[in-house]
């Protein structure tokens, strides 16, 4: 974790929300992003992208120099809801579960993730940023105001993946994406680098018996207190 060496943090506030796949994190920050008109980053389409254009280029998950390498030469913009590769739309494109898969295979390597923190700081904007990651608190913005660790039981962020998928008319098998979210959530907490970890003064949220709005409202509560 030491190795990645952020920038000092600015005045301008940030939350972070850390936590697993399928946790609703994207969901949550994204509505607390909008309730308090702060900007939003969505870290983990980050990890999607490279994995997408790794992919592309025929170049192996699994090679941690040529994926650094393919990360620093590309094109990436957020605008509004849509994510362009080298001007591509691509935003159903790093859906899909396999992405998803290469996207934490191939953020196991402290190359990418060194050369994905630019792009991310870049996000800190004002009146302010809503950061969702796995590293949000801990290493990218780690004097962030708040820092919220949000999760769920596995078979409860899996049956949420799985309604997901079923909402977008996509192939979905309760089974698969289980053993899927239980190999990422091993592949996330066990890396050298950045493991997906709750940062020591971050505050954990368990959103099993939890709505959404009840989640934004718990992140809301928490900011309000820090200002
Ligand atoms: O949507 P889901 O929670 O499944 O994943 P995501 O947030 O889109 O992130 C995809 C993958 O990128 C994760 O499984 C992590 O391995 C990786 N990731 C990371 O290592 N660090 C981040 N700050 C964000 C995502």
């Amino acid at each position: 974790m030491t190795a990645l060496s952020p920038k000092p943090q600015s005045l301008i506030p940030v939350i972070a929300i850390d936590g697993p796949s399928a946790s609703g994190k994207g969901t949550v920050a994204q509505l607390v992003a909008t309730e308090l008109g702060f900007h939003y980053l969505d870290s983990g389409a980050l990890y999607r992208i490279v994995a997408l254009a790794s992919q592309q280029q025929k170049i192996a998950w699994s090679d941690a120099a040529a994926v650094a390498l393919c990360a620093k030469s590309l094109l990436i913009a957020f605008e509004h809801e849509q994510i362009f590769l080298n001007h591509q739309d691509v935003t159903n494109d790093i859906r899909t579960e396999a992405i998803g898969k290469g996207a934490s295979q191939v953020a196991v390597h402290a190359s990418l993730r060194q050369a994905l923190i630019e792009i991310q700081h870049g996000f800190c904007k004002a009146p302010g940023l809503v950061a969702d990651g796995r590293d949000m608190g801990t290493v990218i913005f780690p004097n962030a105001q708040l820092k919220v660790f949000l999760t769920a039981t596995t078979e409860v962020r899996a049956s949420r993946r799985y309604q997901q998928l079923i909402n977008k008319k996509q192939a979905a098998n309760y089974d698969d994406i289980l053993q899927d979210l239980l190999e990422r959530d091993a592949r996330d907490q066990n890396r050298a680098s950045s493991p997906l970890i709750m940062a020591d003064d971050g505050v954990l949220l368990e959103t099993d018996n939890l709505t959404i709005f009840q989640a934004v409202r718990f992140v809301l509560e928490k900011y309000q207190r820090f200002i």
